[in-house]
């Protein structure tokens, strides 16, 4: 198997095949590969029924739709979900991030510039600054804004009328937007990785906008390794196409799929060498746990917070780790996945699903 590795031996999670943010070409391909209607985004049917509901009630109304904060982890559709809701709106999307507004007078200058109904696009919102964010509360609630010029005896402040809008944030970290601007969106939407069906619909549409000869085992290899995350079965398609164009006869067959895919050290399950190593060093090194954190970060010479933020959500959602009040524990499933003899002394069944403290 072979995964990108920084000098001191860590591996780049950045750098991973199956790494769920965007690298190389994925941007411009995401755009490409994007859906534009609500009717063509997979997956996530509570999501897309309420703010099909949402949406359909603005416009009866005519008016601008209620502000929606998006969250989930990276490549599910959040900046996708965003450019739908303009399109379906009939409006201009205006794009931004939390850490590109650096003070109040940069997000005055934004707002007073939107057009009636327009989506105004925030991502990371949980990176707004306090002086922003303040500005940000009246604009939401009233369409107006409020905030102070100058410093000492030159101080004034500048209220303005500004044009509804509706404001679309997005976030991987929900749980660090403040509670006053979580409180002034009107839907918040979760989104989960998608199952093994919905990866399958995912790759066959990409594969059919970008023209690729396929066969459905070799799709169905693609969507079942992508970690339920559409931007990676995007890219491990792309990779098994340029595969199959080298070392096929430019088909992607199932071999070619597995094959190509198992290069890149990407197993049946989507797993790659970093998770491999992560599970075998709790079941070798520390007897299938429980092992704090900060003790399996050394272990694996990577930082907690790759650990926790990158590394351990899929393998959490999987069902291959849990965490336990005590620490992380190999579960079941990862010592038979794993070939490992199952000793009955990883998870106790007692302790799951408590909060777990590190
Ligand atoms: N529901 C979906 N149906 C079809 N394709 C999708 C869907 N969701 C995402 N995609 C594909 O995955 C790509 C990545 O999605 P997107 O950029 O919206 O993710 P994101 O949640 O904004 O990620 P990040 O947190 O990194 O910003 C999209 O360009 C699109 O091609
Ligand atoms: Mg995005």
């Amino acid at each position: 198997m072979t995964t990108a590795q920084r000098p001191d031996g860590a591996t780049d999670p950045k750098a991973r095949p199956i790494s769920p943010g965007t690298q190389g070409d994925d941007g411009e391909q995401d755009v490409r590969l994007r859906p534009a209607r609500l009717d063509d985004f997979v997956g996530q049917p509570q999501v897309r029924e309420n703010l099909s509901i949402a949406m359909q009630a603005a416009r009866i109304r005519g008016e601008a739709l209620d502000h929606v904060v998006i969250y989930g982890p990276p490549g599910l559709g959040k900046t996708t979900l965003a450019n739908i809701i303009a399109h379906e709106m009939g409006s201009t999307i205006k794009v931004t991030s939390g850490p590109a507004i650096e003070r109040a007078s940069d997000i005055a200058s934004i707002l007073t510039s939107l057009q009636p109904n327009d989506v105004l696009f925030i991502d990371e919102i949980h990176r707004l600054n306090r002086a922003v964010e303040e500005v940000m509360y009246s604009a939401m609630e009233d369409f107006f804004l409020s905030w102070v010029v100058g410093k000492g005896l030159s101080a004034r402040s500048i209220n303005l009328r500004i044009n509804p809008f509706t404001l679309v944030g997005a976030t991987t970290r929900y749980s660090l937007v403040s509670a006053p601007l979580r409180d002034r969106f009107g839907s918040v939407f979760r989104l989960d990785y998608y199952s093994d069906d919905d990866m399958e619909t995912v790759v066959n549409r990409s594969a059919r906008i970008l023209d690729i000869e396929a066969e459905g085992e070799g799709l169905h290899e693609v969507a079942v390794r992508s970690r339920g995350t559409p931007r990676i079965a995007n890219r491990l398609l792309r990779r098994a196409r340029d595969y199959a164009l080298v070392r096929a006869d430019n088909r992607v067959t199932g071999p070619v799929a597995r094959e190509s895919l198992d290069r890149l050290g990407v197993d049946a399950r989507g797993l790659d060498e970093t998770d491999h190593r992560l599970l075998s060093n709790i079941i070798e090194k520390f007897d299938g746990g429980p092992v704090g954190l900060d003790t399996l970060s050394a272990s694996l010479s990577e930082d907690a917070s790759t650990v926790m933020e990158v590394l351990e959500p899929f393998l959490l959602q999987q069902g291959f780790l849990d965490r336990t009040p005590r620490g992380r524990v190999a579960t079941r499933l990862a010592y038979e996945y794993l070939g490992w003899p199952w000793s009955g002394s990883g998870v106790d069944p007692s302790k799951q699903g408590q909060l777990f403290v590190d």
